[in-house]
């Protein structure tokens, strides 16, 4: 199993796709490397391209205000992308940007160990759950695959378009919060 520091090089130094040529910064990730939950993006955007940390953007600011209503924060969650590198004008990963790009988050889970996996949005569900996955029906539904939960809220992006599906998010968080009650009550 590759090392943090090998990881995080290898990622900064990567040109496995044509993203590379675009991007400003790699966004790795943020949060510390033993955190029980972990949240799952699509991509940087612009902000974060140019910062080097993912949900530095508005659909970051409502990110941490959802975080907050249920006692989570960068301190205490990790926060990463399918891929590291800003698409250009914000267009969906590539499938094969998102295969190129896989391993390290892949490698990320390995090394953090995660008991929770929320994945924010249809590209982050459809990678890491199931390739049809649902957004729209399948929100808030728990799956466990290799001893960890995964569940997928919609994108904060989408929430900030839509604010008619926020009710349903914060059924969603109070789901994750009962989530993440149980299995510290298990530890
Ligand atoms: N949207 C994402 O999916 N990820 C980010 O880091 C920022 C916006």
């Amino acid at each position: 199993m590759q090392e943090w520091t090998e990881l995080e090089d290898a990622c900064l130094r990567c040109e496995k796709c044509g993203l590379w040529t675009t991007r400003r910064n790699v966004v790795f990730g943020v949060g510390p490397r033993d955190a029980d939950v972990m949240f799952i993006g699509e991509g940087p955007g612009e902000l974060e391209d140019m910062r080097g940390e993912p949900f530095v953007g508005p659909a970051g600011k409502l990110l941490d205000d959802m975080l907050s209503i249920i006692d989570l924060s960068r301190e205490n969650c990790y926060i990463a992308n399918i891929v590291k590198c800003r698409p250009p004008r914000n267009r969906d990963p590539l499938e094969e940007e998102q295969e190129a790009c896989i391993g390290y988050l892949r490698q990320q889970v390995k090394l953090i160990r995660p008991k929770i996996i929320v994945c924010l949005g249809r590209i982050a569900a459809t990678r890491l759950i199931r390739p049809d996955f649902r957004i729209t029906r399948e929100h808030g539904k728990w799956t466990s695959k290799n001893g960890v939960w995964f569940m997928a809220m919609y994108h904060p992006s989408a929430l900030l378009r839509d604010v008619s599906k926020r009710p349903e998010s914060f059924d969603d968080l109070m789901s994750l919060r009962t989530m993440i009650r149980n299995i510290k009550a298990k530890i």
